[in-house]
This record gives structure tokens, sequence and C-alpha cells, in this order.
């Protein structure tokens, strides 16, 4: 019997995200990546516009990073974290509440995202609890909001887009407010944060936490929004006593401009999830600060342990390449790569503006956003293909085709990104015409 090749056993036997093993998708095979630069198997080069999901920042296979985790695996790739510490862990510590504001001085390390999340929901409600408030256990979240895709951040992700209906019977049940429409200070209407409001003032007794993702909302629709949302939020969960929970995992280490989306407002969030950008996309890894207070009054009495401790909690490969990854952002010119991104994507996509099938187009920082007139889901039989033979790799998702490449693009090669974006727009309209 001949072996199937790695695509054909792929579309038998794995699965992907959100993927149907019925009509599996269209995948192309990576076998190596450099700089911005995927290699697939039949010897193409195309340039990532993804960052692998926002993750990898100083594009792939960079010198010093390999030079790290090369050296960490000599020393251990992993040793358990209960009982045991180890300097890759405490050294990204050091840096995280370095980094970050003075009044994050709690860091707990988590192994994804979506896990930063749930760890960050049990120190809200795991706070309130301690203090004797054992009904504060619900949280408010944002419609086009994401915070990942396992049960405790599902639970805070759009009730509607947020897969919800499929789980509705074992999901905690939580409240909802309207997404800001504000898309800066200057447009502000009280209006955008009317219904934030109202639940908070009506639902405090039992709200442990906010959750929102600072500035921009992510793969909920993104959606950039005013950084006087969140002042105001600030303030209304500081009235009400409600802990506010900033999800950073996209936009942290740079992504909008600011080293974290929460600078924008200067509004510091009681508790901060950390992932993606966090290893340069290097390995899986996160990490939930909090504040003095939150960290101190979960242990109330000095009887209260924080409820979660995985096995790979604190892994040392990842973080020893998380510190080196923090270091070479630090370290370069960081700000001005991504301003230079912005005002180029600014500049190359804006003659999208009047094309018949964009609805909008919009840029923040490192982020661009070609939001179409129609939802992409039914072209992805041919539309992934088309993209790899435009030389890029940009993942459409509903009406949006959007970019967010490692920050060391250069100039040359974002214009082949954004060129490439044209092209599949057109691609689009000429294929609603026929
Ligand atoms: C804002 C936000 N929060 C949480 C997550 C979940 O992170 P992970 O996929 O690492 O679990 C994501 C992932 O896209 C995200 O964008």
């Amino acid at each position: 019997m001949t072996e199937l090749s790695n695509l054909q056993f792929d579309a038998q036997h794995l699965w992907h995200p959100y993927s149907s093993v019925q009509n599996p998708p269209l995948l192309h095979e990576v076998v190596s990546a450099k700089g911005v630069y995927l290699t697939l198997a039949d010897g193409r080069q195309i340039i990532d516009g993804m960052s692998s999901w926002w993750s990898a920042i100083h594009g792939y296979g960079h010198p010093r990073l390999n030079a790290a985790a090369k050296d960490q695996l000599d020393k251990m790739s992993h040793v358990m974290f209960g009982g045991l510490t180890h300097d890759p862990a405490v050294s990204l510590a050091r840096r995280l509440i370095d980094i970050t504001d003075d009044a994050l001085q709690y860091v707990f390390l988590a192994d994804s995202g979506s896990v930063s999340v749930e760890v960050a929901i049990k120190m809200a409600i795991q706070y309130w609890f301690a203090q004797g408030k054992t009904d504060k256990q619900k949280l408010l979240s944002l419609r086009s909001g994401y915070h990942g895709d396992t049960f405790g951040a599902m639970a805070v992700c759009d009730p509607v887009n947020g897969m919800h209906s499929q789980f509705a019977k074992v999901l905690p049940q939580h409240l909802f407010a309207a997404a800001p429409t504000c898309r800066d200070d200057d447009d502000w209407k009280d209006s955008d944060i009317a219904e934030m409001r109202t639940l908070i003032k009506a639902n405090h007794d039992q709200l442990a936490a906010v959750i929102v993702e600072p500035m921009v909302q992510g793969a909920g629709g993104m959606r950039f929004y005013c950084a006087r949302y969140l002042r105001e939020l600030r303030t209304l969960c500081d009235q009400h006593n409600v802990l506010l929970i900033f999800d950073e995992i996209a936009t942290g280490f740079g992504r909008t401009g600011h080293l974290f989306a929460y600078e924008a407002a200067a509004v510091v969030p009681d508790i901060l999830c950390l992932g993606k950008a966090l290893t340069g996309g290097y390995m899986t890894l996160a990490a939930t600060l909090c504040q003095t207070r939150v960290a101190q009054g979960i242990s109330a009495d000095g009887q209260g342990v924080l409820m979660h401790g995985p096995t790979f909690m604190g892994n040392p490969l990842a973080c020893r390449v998380a510190c080196e990854s923090i270091d070479v952002l630090i370290e370069s010119d960081w700000q001005q790569q991504v301003l230079s991104i912005e005002s180029q994507l600014t500049d190359e996509l804006h003659g999208l503006t009047s094309h018949p099938s964009v609805k909008e187009v919009r840029v923040k920082g490192a982020i661009g956003v070609v939001e179409l007139n129609q939802s992409l889901d039914g072209l992805m039989d041919w539309l992934p293909g088309f993209i790899v033979d435009q030389g890029v790799w940009i993942r459409p998702f509903r009406s949006m085709i959007y970019v967010m490449p490692p920050y060391i693009i250069s100039t040359e090669q974002l214009t082949l990104l954004t060129n490439a974006i044209k092209a599949i727009v057109d691609k689009i309209e000429d294929s609603g015409k026929s």
C-alpha cells in the first residue's frame, strides 16, 4: 500500500482550528520559516501577514531566540513548578513586572491565552470570595469580544458569535454590554457606555469583574475603540467595587503602537492577561498579572490559595524564550517599526475605501483590516489557494481580510502584502459577478 502524503493523512485524521472532518479545510504544508517567510512543501516562499495569529512579532527563526531555546534545552526543558522554582520563570516575572505598570506585582504563568483568562476569572471570583462576598461570581464583558475557547473563556466571548448556542446548558451565564462604537475620544458619546453603566449599577452585588480587550476587539470582529471608554469603565468599576480585567493577549507587546494597549488610556487593570507574542511566537505560554490587593486579598487570612496549577506551569524552555523575546523587543526600535507599518498600511490600503466590495478600511498600529460587504465563509474552497498564489499568507474570517505582520517586515515586503490584499478584493468582486 502506498503511504499517504502528509496532506492526505492530515485530511483523513487531523483536526484543524474550527474544522469539519467531512469537509476538511484546504491546507498548505509548511516545511520551514525564516524572517517573514514561510516555505511551503512545494518550494514556494510566502510572506506571513498573520504573525501566526499575532504571535511571531520578530519573524521566524530569530537567532537570539533560537540560541536561547537551544541553551535552555541543554540545561532543562521542563521541571515541575510545584515546590520548585528556576531562573527562567523568575527572570520572566522580573521582566513582566518591570515592563508593565508598577501596580501589577504578581504573575501567574499559564499554558495558553485561554488558560490565562480562566486564571483571571478565578482570581476575580476568589478575591471576592475571600472577602466574604460569595455572591460576586458573575462576569460582565462586551459583545463582539473574544477571550478564548475553554469553557470559562468561551462564556465571556460574544454570546452570538462565541459558540454559546451549542453549549448553552453547561456554560456559566454572564452579562454582556454593547461594544463601544467611538473610534477616538473626539467622537465620544455617553451612549457608548450607557448599557455597561446600567449593568454594573444593577448587578454589582453579583459582579466579580468586567473583562474587556482594551482598544482593539480582535477575533470577535477586529473592532477598534477609544481610550475614553476605558477611563470611564475604570471609574465605574471603582465606584461599584467590581474588578477590571484587561485581556491583552492579542494587543500586548507593541501591536497597537503602545507596549500595552492600556497605556493609550492611562488606565491600569486589576488583572492583566498576556500571551501570544510573549514568546515571540515560539511556543505556548501566557501570563496573568494582578495588583497586590488582588493577590493579597485572595490569600485573605493567610489560608487562601489560588486554585490553579497546571503540569507545565512555568515551563523553563518557554520562559527562557519569553525573556529573550522581551529583551529583543525592548532593545529594538519597535515603536518606529510599528509606526512605519501603520502609516504604510494606511497609505497603501486607503484606495480600497472606495472599492465596491469594501465596507471599511481601518488601521491601528501594526494591524490592518479590510472589511468587505459580504461574508467570505462561502469562498473558502478557493480563497486560501488564491491567497497563497499571491505570495502571501493571510487568513480571512467572516467578512474581514486582516493583517498583523511581524514588526521586522520591510517596506517592500509590506507592499507585496498590501498588493496581495488588493488582488484578493478584486478577485472576490469578480467572483460575485460571475
Ligand atoms: C484577546 C484574546 N484572548 C484570548 C485568546 C485565547 O488565546 P489562546 O488561543 O492562546 O488560548 C485570544 C486568541 O486569539 C485572543 O485574541
